[in-house]
């Protein structure tokens, strides 16, 4: 073996020394082929070396190019492993590890207003009524010309309702779901519509720009406002208990003839009178009454033929009871301690 190849042996192992060196300190796979690239690549040092065969003697050459190949091939099974190593190292952090202790998991609470509207539907449901939607943004048309209440209606003004640049509106009541529910289906209706309303009010505490109300229609033939009182007084005692009573008020309604508002007993007190109701000992929950022909003539229903009674409900003030809440913003700010309470 001439001096040459000698020298060759040396360089030949300082390369591979010092790419095993550099791989097995690599810490990502882009590292480990930045490595390769340095040493393997067109342009690496290990490859370059075969550059000096030329100046062999033919009788060294094939020894030398045997070492550099041997180098080649030492550092490539080097670049194996060493990938191998991360993705294993990979796979063990991605591994769940058992013995570490849980992660307690905080339960989210049912906020009280849909607490009661959850109930609410689910004792109508039982009634035989069915859930139906309506949009929040609505039509003029829908929330005031088919329920009968002529432009010239107070709840009409902007002081009441808000209304957007392109002439719709936010609904000031669930009553235009009734509309489309009329609309969209022949009689007989038995519908319960929750959802959100909103009116121009100054925040207090009784009032809030948005609350919720639940709809219930009722549409057949000779249906009487016995019948509406006998629903409300069942809905009342399945949600609050067997000892609420309701009360009728004579009222006006546009879109109902007669029209009545209506009171549920205060459970706080059992109508002896408290601070919840104001020592009235009754709660006004909305109003209801019996459908006006002039809305089944908007919807297309014969007013010879069918009869019908709907109501409309506060949710938050039967809330407000349930809970004894006595001020309508705790509901909106969603402070998690108070909403923990329920
Ligand atoms: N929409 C009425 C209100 O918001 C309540 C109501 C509903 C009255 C259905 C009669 C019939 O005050």
């Amino acid at each position: 073996m001439g001096q040459k190849t000698t020298e060759l042996e040396e360089q030949v192992r300082e390369l591979k020394d010092k790419a095993v060196a550099e791989l097995s300190d690599t810490a990502t796979e882009e590292e480990v082929q930045q490595v390769k690239a340095r040493y393997l690549g067109r342009k690496g040092s290990i490859v370059a070396l075969f550059s000096q065969l030329g100046s062999f003697s033919s009788e060294d050459k094939p020894a030398a190019g045997k070492l550099i190949n041997e180098a080649k091939q030492a550092v490539q099974t080097e670049v194996e492993r060493q990938l191998e190593r991360l993705a294993q190292e990979k796979k063990a952090a991605d591994r769940l590890d058992v013995t570490l202790p849980g992660r307690r998991r905080r339960l989210g609470h049912k906020h009280p207003l849909s607490r009661v509207m959850d109930d609410a539907v689910a004792i109508f449901r039982r009634m035989g009524f069915i859930t139906a939607d309506g949009p929040d943004l609505e039509t003029e048309y829908h929330n005031f010309d088919a329920l009968n209440t002529p432009p010239d209606h107070p709840s009409r003004d902007l002081e009441d309702t808000f209304y957007l640049p392109d002439g719709r509106l936010l609904r000031t009541q669930t009553s235009p779901v009734q509309i489309r529910v009329m609309e969209n289906q022949p009689p007989p209706v038995r519908t319960i519509c929750p959802g959100r309303c909103f009116r121009r009010d100054t925040p207090d505490m009784t009032h809030s720009m948005n609350f919720h109300q639940i709809e219930g229609l009722y549409v057949d033939r000779h249906v009487t406002l016995s019948e509406l009182k006998g629903t409300l007084s069942r809905f009342a005692r399945e949600l609050l208990g067997p000892e609420v009573n309701v009360r009728f008020r004579p009222h006006y309604f546009p879109f109902t003839e007669p029209s009545i508002e209506y009171d549920f007993s205060c459970i706080m007190c059992e109508g002896k009178g408290c601070s919840v109701c104001k020592y009235s000992g009754w709660l006004e929950i909305s109003g209801a009454g019996m459908v006006d022909p002039a809305v089944f003539e908007a919807v297309g229903y014969d007013p010879e033929e069918w009869t019908g009674y709907a109501f409309g409900m506060g949710v938050e003030r039967i809330a407000m009871m349930r809970y004894a809440i006595n001020d309508i913003r705790l509901f909106y700010d969603n402070n998690v301690r108070f909403l923990e309470q329920f």
